[in-house]
């Protein structure tokens, strides 16, 4: 078992989101589906700056799913163009503030375009500690622990790690986002109760959050009750109510 985990710290230090709800933003204004993706992108910035004024350390967002490919050719082509203009415009704005940018998923996929602005915003940010950003582009839960346990598998292989020494601390070191607190909020925008493949691991002990409004409309007072809710929560990791109120009364469960 791994050491008792920290009490919940009443701001967030990592939120996850899906980003849900586009579509039916745009079929309700009776327009093609890509008016709701660009104006899901004016959301994601809204939710980035949020993030830097309450000083949240860390944001994940699930762009793009890696079972959003079988998506309909023209949407898809057209959400690459939006994440490759989004990479071109915001990016030195997001170093300017701080922000570390990285792309979490199977980056292969993507055109030799897309791959280099990634690989240059990474490089360009990687330095700076105002907000670990991370895009979830091409993701999957499953995937990802699927290829930490390839990874396992080929240090056995190669003689660097034995069998017995594969444990959750082993694993937890090799899915994405490893260097990170594991999420502490997931919010879903949307009104799906799903989980949908994101974050599979590190999704464990993270609070959830659902709402109606779709991403687009998304604004600085949905994510307050968010975070108003994730204050309210009692995270017990497994433990009695007893043991957390004891354990945030002497502070022994710090991370
Ligand atoms: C889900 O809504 C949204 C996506 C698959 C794309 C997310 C993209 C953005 C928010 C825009 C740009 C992002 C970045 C990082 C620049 P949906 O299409 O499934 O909506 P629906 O459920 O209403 O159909």
């Amino acid at each position: 078992m791994s050491a008792p985990p920290a009490t919940a710290p009443r701001t967030p230090r990592h939120v996850a989101i899906i980003m849900d709800g586009n579509g039916r933003w745009a079929a309700r204004r009776r327009r093609p589906r890509m008016i709701g993706h660009r104006a899901g992108a004016r959301a994601v910035n809204l939710c980035i700056d949020f993030c830097l004024e309450r000083g949240i350390g860390a944001l994940t967002l699930f762009a793009f799913s890696s079972e959003n490919w079988g998506r309909p050719a023209d949407e898809v082509g057209a959400l690459m163009k939006l994440f490759l203009n989004a990479l071109d415009r915001e990016v030195v704005e997001l170093h300017r503030r701080g922000v570390r940018v990285r792309f979490i998923g199977d980056r292969s996929r993507f055109d030799a375009g897309i791959i280099a602005r990634m690989d240059a915003a990474e490089g360009l940010t990687s330095g700076n500690t105002g907000l670990a950003l991370s895009i979830a582009a091409s993701y999957g839960g499953r995937q990802d622990i699927a290829t930490a346990a390839r990874a396992l598998a080929v240090e056995v292989a190669a003689g660097r790690l034995r069998p017995e020494d594969i444990d959750e601390a082993a694993l937890a070191g090799r899915v994405a986002l490893a260097d990170l607190p594991p999420p502490d909020l997931f919010i879903r925008t949307g009104g799906d109760l799903r989980i949908s493949n994101f974050l599979l691991w590190q999704l464990a002990y993270t609070e959830l959050w659902f709402t109606e409004t779709l991403w687009p409309d998304l604004d600085a007072g949905v994510l307050q009750q968010a975070l108003d809710d994730f204050a309210s929560r009692e995270r017990r990791f497994g433990l009695t109510g007893e043991q957390v109120a004891s354990a945030s009364a002497t502070d022994t469960m710090a991370p």
